[in-house]
């Protein structure tokens, strides 16, 4: 028996009405905030992400799903959206529309992890995109959209942390402050800490393991080594936040997994249960575009996971509509009766009414069996007799009552 590969799963009907609440919520709110879609092709060339995210992440050393094409391509299957929305900004020209350039994605993500709950190796993503402005205000905006988000699902308990992690030029000063504190403490640190001091010392502060946590709480802080210039941006954004009532909290660990970022980062997550579960990250890339290949364009985005918004809507027991489905049982008993049904059956769906029509020769007890549990308000029943008076007997399946009407007058009776 095949199975759907490890970290992977099959989106059954019954799993998909969440998704479809969902997708319109981000429908909603993009058109709100004047995002408009853009999808992007599931595989890129592996450099888009090797450059982009950086090499020295867990992404792209551990993660990534990469291999060669038949024409002997390195191809990637995309690791996070926001890379892939650059490339499209500029191989499109999109830097010649009126800046800054709104895109949002809803998209598959793939990567190697190993699997848990909230954990898989394929999984979607909503995520956004604003291009072309360096205003704090566009970082409050996107922000405040990730939250107005996260508020129309009618979650709550969720928290929004925040941190700048300075620029090129501010950045390496903090360096070499982390890197100097970190050196008292080289033998406390686990063996993955050990590289990150000498290959990524930023990611030292984003370990999950108790002790290095604690010795990351007494840590030189990034937003005290800021330069002038994102010292401002940050102290501007702060207050467009306070300014929207946005109740985020500056959290000094936080720095994100991916090595694009510069300045404002930030992450929704479950209040209860921290890091590990995050809802949704992003942050701003000032640099990214142009080391694509790209004038300097600062960008700032945002991506939530779906299956963990999914998690969290079940967690805290919030209902979504179910998906419309039809309403509408045909069941007949004899072979005439039969043919009358697929016509009638056609004419009503041409009048815009859902039908679900009996299959195969089962009894008329199985039919309305089926009809119950298939939860429709109503089952039409054609037997013999009903063919020969051009009527049908329309039964409504909460009360069992029934009446013989003109089969004429069924499209304007179910409507
Ligand atoms: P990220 O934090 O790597 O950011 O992923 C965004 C969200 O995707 C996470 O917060 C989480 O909800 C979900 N997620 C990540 N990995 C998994 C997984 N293995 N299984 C299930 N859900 C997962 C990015 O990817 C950036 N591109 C976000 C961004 C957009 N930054 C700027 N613009």
């Amino acid at each position: 028996m095949y199975r759907a590969p490890r970290g992977t799963s099959d989106i059954l009907p019954k799993e998909q009405a969440h998704r479809r609440y969902i997708e319109q919520k981000v429908a909603n709110i993009c058109q709100l905030y004047g995002y408009e879609r853009i999808d992007a092709p599931a595989f890129e060339d592996t450099q888009l992400f090797t450059r982009s995210v950086g090499e020295d992440t867990d992404i792209v050393e551990k993660q990534m799903y990469t291999f060669q094409d038949r024409s002997g391509s390195q191809i990637t299957l995309r690791p996070e959206g926001t890379a892939p929305v650059c490339r499209a900004y500029l191989e499109h020209g999109l830097h010649n529309l009126p800046q800054p350039v709104k895109l949002y994605y809803i998209a598959s993500i793939f990567r190697y992890e190993r699997p848990q709950a909230g954990r898989y190796r394929q999984h979607y993503q909503f995520g956004y995109e604003a291009i072309g402005d360096a205003d704090p205000a566009l970082d409050a905006e996107v922000i405040d959209m990730a939250w107005q988000f996260f508020e129309s699902l009618n979650l709550h308990h969720l928290s929004l942390q925040l941190n700048s992690i300075g620029c090129k030029i501010c950045r390496p000063g903090y360096l070499t402050a982390l890197k100097d504190y970190y050196a008292n403490y080289t033998h406390d640190l686990c063996s993955d800490c050990k590289t990150r001091l000498k290959r990524n010392p930023l990611r030292l502060l984003d370990c999950k393991k108790p002790l290095c946590q604690q010795i990351a709480n007494s840590a030189p802080k990034s937003i005290d080594y800021l330069c002038q210039q994102c010292d401002t941006h940050f102290n501007q954004l702060k207050r467009y936040l306070e300014l929207l009532e946005l109740p985020f909290t500056v959290n000094h660990c936080l720095v994100r997994g991916l090595d694009y970022y510069t300045r404002t980062v930030f992450e929704i997550q479950p209040e209860a249960e921290g890091a590990q579960s995050t809802l949704g990250g992003g942050g701003r890339y000032d640099d990214l575009i142009e080391e694509l290949g790209g004038k300097p364009t600062p960008a700032i985005g945002f991506a939530a996971g779906i299956e963990r918004i999914i998690l969290n809507l079940k967690k805290q027991n919030i209902p979504v509509p179910a998906l419309p489905k039809p309403q509408v049982f045909i069941a007949y008993v004899g072979n005439e009766a039969k043919d009358t049904a697929i016509k009638l059956t056609s004419t009503l769906r041409k009048n815009g009414i859902g039908i679900i029509e009996a299959a195969g020769s089962k009894s008329l007890k199985a039919q309305l069996r089926q009809a119950n549990t298939l939860g429709v308000h109503h089952t039409v029943i054609i037997g013999d007799e009903e063919v020969k008076a051009s009527t049908v007997i329309l039964r409504d399946m909460t009360t069992a009552q029934q009446q013989t009407i003109p089969a004429a007058q069924l499209p304007g009776l179910l409507k």
